[in-house]
């Protein structure tokens, strides 16, 4: 799993440029599944047909794209201002590497300033001399992202920015690796623009009708100093999503899962989120209403530079899916 996930880590595939990610992760799965399509958002959705007699289609998503900095204007002097492509914290960006599709580097830095720092005093230095040299190397509207640096982290954990939601991607590519031949036909959509309202699930799920939904995603942890909700600790196995912000999961579909980790031999937590949201809000209420849940990997530090997961959590995640699938 290792080595798929520092595959599916390394694009630079901020929210509306996924493509390079969608390249990557089809390279992986042509041979596994049926159909492989691109719609006009840039949604990457892989078909794999039930051998059910009326099989059902049960879509699995993992969302592409990941947080990011839009060049706003630049400076004089050749610095870069910047804004927000999704959930970018201050704490996280100060003095940050970052990197443009284009491979451009740059620093986040913050000015000096008294009192809270906010985005505007937010600028990145490219090392330009001077704005005609650094609209030679990157224009307005270019988006930077942390640069990929994956690693270990002890025996069992890996560190990494794009954390959100590539180990998804890789454990969705994995499942269609690995799953075989099933009753119900299998959806596998990765998904683009999650990071700025999960608009690439809502445009997929309404064009191919599903009948189940389940997101996967990263969660929240409780389980460093000074945290303690939501109760989800890394190495205790995949979580199950009762509610966050965005969508409440079915309750059926959501015992089914935690059913499927018991048959599986395999740890599974209960999630009751307080904030976010994932794919299963944008599919929880396409059309009539699909009955949806999320299967998250429990993450540390998301949305900074070096967001931490545990590969037994994702095991456990295959694992579950596959019972669920079987
Ligand atoms: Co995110
Ligand atoms: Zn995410």
């Amino acid at each position: 799993m290792f080595e798929l996930l520092k595959k599916v880590l390394a694009p630079v595939g901020p929210s509306g440029l996924e493509g390079p990610v969608a390249a990557a992760i089809t390279e992986e799965i042509r041979p596994y599944v049926d159909t492989i399509e691109t719609d006009a958002l840039g949604n990457l959705i892989a078909t794999k047909l039930g051998k059910g007699e009326n099989p059902r289609k049960v879509m699995i998503s993992a969302h592409m794209d990941h947080i990011g900095y839009i060049v706003t204007g630049v400076e004089k002097e050749g610095y870069l201002r910047v804004t927000n492509v999704g959930g970018i914290g201050m704490d996280a960006s100060l003095t940050r590497h970052v990197v443009f599709q284009n491979g451009v580097h740059g620093v986040v830095v913050c000015e000096p300033v008294e009192g809270n720092k906010q985005l505007r005093h937010l600028f990145v230095d490219i090392g330009a001399a001077d704005k005609d040299e650094a609209l030679k190397m990157v224009s307005l509207g270019d988006v930077a992202v942390y640069a990929n640096d994956c690693f270990a982290l002890g025996a069992h954990r890996v560190a990494s920015p794009a954390m959100d939601d590539r180990c998804a991607c890789a454990l969705l590519v994995k499942l269609l690796q690995t799953l075989g031949e099933t009753e119900d036909t299998v959806i596998a959509l990765f998904s683009v623009q999650e990071e700025v309202g999960c608009r690439g699930a809502k445009v997929a799920s309404f064009a191919k009708e599903p009948d189940v939904g389940i997101a996967l995603d990263v969660t929240l942890w409780g389980d460093t100093p000074g945290t303690s909700q939501p109760d989800i600790k890394l190495g205790e196995g995949c979580a199950i999503k009762i509610m966050d912000r965005g969508s409440i999961s079915n309750p059926a579909l959501r015992e089914e899962l935690i059913a499927c980790g018991e048959k599986a031999g395999v740890k599974t937590q209960r999630e009751v989120l307080p904030y976010g949201g994932t794919d299963a809000s944008a599919m929880q209420t396409s059309r009539g209403g699909i009955p949806v849940c999320t299967v998250s990997i429990p993450c540390r530090y998301v949305h900074s530079a070096c967001e931490v997961i545990d590969l037994r959590d994702m095991d456990a995640a295959l694992k579950v899916l596959t019972a669920y699938l079987k």
